[in-house]
C-alpha cells in the first residue's frame, strides 16, 4: 500500500500509534488521506479474513469513521522510501466479555484488553513482519499475548483442530496443513482455548496466570527483519 508524498511525510516514523480520536482534531482532521487509507487497508484486512457481509461485499473491522469516534489505538508499520508503504496494522480495543474457562466457569471481563484486527500486506507476510508489529504492540501497551482476547481469529492467526490430521488434538504437525500452525502457536505457543458463542479466543493460559509479569522473553524488535527503525510516531 503505497503512500502519497503528503502521507510519507506524515508517517515518517515506521511505527505509528495512532489514538482514534486523534483523527478528529489537527494535524490529522486536515489529512483525510490518511483516513482514506485506513479505510482501504481496513477493507484488505476484511477480504484477508473472509469478512463478508450482504452481496459478499467485505465487512471491514477498521474504518476510520468508527475508530475516530472510539477508544481504540491503531497501530501502524510503514516501510521504506521510495516509494513508502504501509505494511500492516494491529487495532487494539477494551471489550466487556462473558467468557467460559476449561472448568465450565463463566467470567465476567470487564474492558477486556482485546486484538480487534490484524493485517500485514500479502507481498510481505510470512517474513516476520506480524511479529514485529505484534511485538511493538505488546511492549507499547506492556502486556503479553496470553493476557489478551482475540476478535474473531483466522486460521492464520490462531490454530484450529486440525481435521485431516488430527481431530482431537493440537499436535498436528505437518507443515503444509494450514492448521497445523497458526501465528500465536508459533510464536508464543499459545494454543489451548475453549471456543465461545461471541467467538472471542482467550487462551486457557489467561485464566491460569491473571498477574503475569511483563513479557520480555521474546527478541527485541531490533533483530527482525523488518524493524521500525526510525523509532516511532504517537498521534493522540
Ligand atoms: N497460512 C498459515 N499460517 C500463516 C500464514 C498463512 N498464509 N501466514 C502467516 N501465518 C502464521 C504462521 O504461523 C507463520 O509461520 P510460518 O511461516 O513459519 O508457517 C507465521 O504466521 C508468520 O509470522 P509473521 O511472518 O510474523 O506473520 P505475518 O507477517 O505473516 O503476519 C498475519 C501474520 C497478520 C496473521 C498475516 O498472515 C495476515 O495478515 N493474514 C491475513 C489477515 C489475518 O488473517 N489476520 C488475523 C485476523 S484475526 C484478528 O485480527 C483478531
Amino acid at each position: 500500500m503505497e503512500l502519497s508524498p503528503q502521507l510519507a511525510r506524515l508517517l515518517r516514523e515506521d511505527l505509528i500509534i495512532l489514538e482514534g480520536p486523534a483523527l478528529n482534531r489537527p494535524p490529522l482532521i486536515h489529512t483525510p488521506e490518511l483516513a482514506n487509507l485506513i479505510d482501504h487497508v481496513g477493507c484488505r484486512s476484511a477480504i484477508a479474513q473472509g469478512l463478508k457481509g450482504p452481496n459478499n461485499r467485505p465487512v471491514p473491522v477498521t474504518a476510520s469513521y468508527k475508530l475516530a469516534n472510539s477508544t481504540e489505538r491503531l497501530y501502524m508499520l510503514a516501510h521504506g522510501d521510495s516509494p513508502r508503504l504501509l505494511v500492516g496494522i494491529l487495532k487494539m480495543g477494551r471489550k466487556n466479555l462473558f467468557h467460559y474457562d476449561s472448568k465450565g466457569t463463566i467470567h465476567q471481563l470487564q474492558e477486556q484488553h482485546s486484538v480487534l484486527d490484524f493485517y500485514v500486506h500479502e507481498s510481505f507476510q510470512r517474513q516476520g513482519v506480524g511479529l514485529t508489529l505484534f511485538q511493538a504492540m505488546l511492549d507499547y501497551e506492556d502486556t503479553s499475548p496470553e493476557m489478551l482476547a482475540y476478535d474473531r481469529p483466522s486460521p492464520k492467526l490462531i490454530v484450529r483442530r486440525c481435521r485431516s490430521h488430527s481431530l482431537s488434538s493440537f499436535s498436528c504437525s505437518d507443515h503444509s496443513c494450514l492448521y497445523a500452525q497458526g501465528f500465536l502457536r508459533k510464536h508464543f505457543h499459545l494454543s489451548d482455548y475453549v471456543p465461545q458463542q461471541n467467538n472471542f479466543v482467550i487462551f486457557n493460559r489467561f485464566f491460569e496466570m491473571r498477574a503475569p509479569p511483563k513479557q520480555s522473553a521474546y527478541d527485541s524488535i531490533s533483530s527482525r527483519p523488518l524493524t521500525a527503525r526510525n523509532g516511532r510516531k504517537r498521534f493522540q
